[in-house]
């Protein structure tokens, strides 16, 4: 992204479907071949248990997010949702998305999940970090957040070496609540609510916490 694609993004222009190269990964839109590795890797039970895809996840869900969910977002201009992919293999490693995107106040929100087989490798680190550098430049956001539950140490882990850092508990807010709602309420019992982290410009992309301004 250069810096006048940027600053014109800033001001509000769409953002096309693009590819987001991240050193070993590959950040890129969905496409319908996608659907029978998403299919297999939402059958898991952590990314069913910690995001929002449907449970049970069918293939009619994996066909409908790959071929309208997904585009459709980019459509709208209301989200990013990248395939994260080997950059070398092009196989399907995960999933990243920037969503909620809010022009008005420069903010929106991040979710990921990664396939089983291809966790501990750092995987959701790289592409969280690419991810967020890229929404600053390329659509002009000041601030990025970020809910994972209380729970989610994984989670937790990547959120902080990517340079997020913690705000205390969505449950408290207004808009935490409001989330958890939508998310027909996976984090809203005990141990399972959610923390809210943000990262802002300044964000340190060597995984530093950033301290608050
Ligand atoms: C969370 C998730 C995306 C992490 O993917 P990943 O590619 O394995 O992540 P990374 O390899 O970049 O980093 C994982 C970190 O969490 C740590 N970790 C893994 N399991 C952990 C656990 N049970 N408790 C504490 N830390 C844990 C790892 O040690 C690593 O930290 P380190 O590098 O300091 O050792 C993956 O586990 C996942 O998809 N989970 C289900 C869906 C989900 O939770 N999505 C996020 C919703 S907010």
């Amino acid at each position: 992204m250069d810096a006048a694609g940027a600053r014109a993004n800033a001001y509000g222009d769409r953002v096309q479907p693009v590819e987001v190269p991240a050193g070993r990964l590959l950040l890129r839109p969905f496409r319908p071949s996608d659907a029978p590795a998403v299919l297999a890797a939402c059958q898991d039970a952590a990314i069913q248990r910690w995001t929002t895809v449907p449970s049970p996840y069918s293939e009619g869900d994996a066909v409908a997010f790959v071929t309208e969910i997904a585009p459709a977002e980019w459509a709208a201009d209301t989200g990013t949702p990248f395939a994260i992919s080997g950059a070398a293999t092009g196989r399907l490693l995960g999933s990243i998305g920037v969503h909620r995107v809010d022009r008005r106040h420069g903010s929106a929100e991040v979710g990921y999940w990664v396939a089983a087989a291809a966790r501990g490798r750092g995987v959701a680190t790289e592409a969280l970090r690419a991810v967020t550098s890229w929404s600053f430049a390329a659509l002009g956001l000041g601030r990025l957040e970020l809910l994972h539950a209380v729970g989610n140490r994984a989670s937790c882990r990547v959120a902080s070496r990517a340079g997020f850092r913690p705000e205390g508990s969505a449950a408290r807010s207004r808009g935490g609540e409001r989330r958890a709602r939508r998310c027909r309420d996976p984090w809203s019992a005990g141990g399972r609510r959610p923390h809210r982290l943000s990262a802002g410009q300044g964000a340190q992309p060597d995984g530093q916490i950033q301290k608050k301004a």
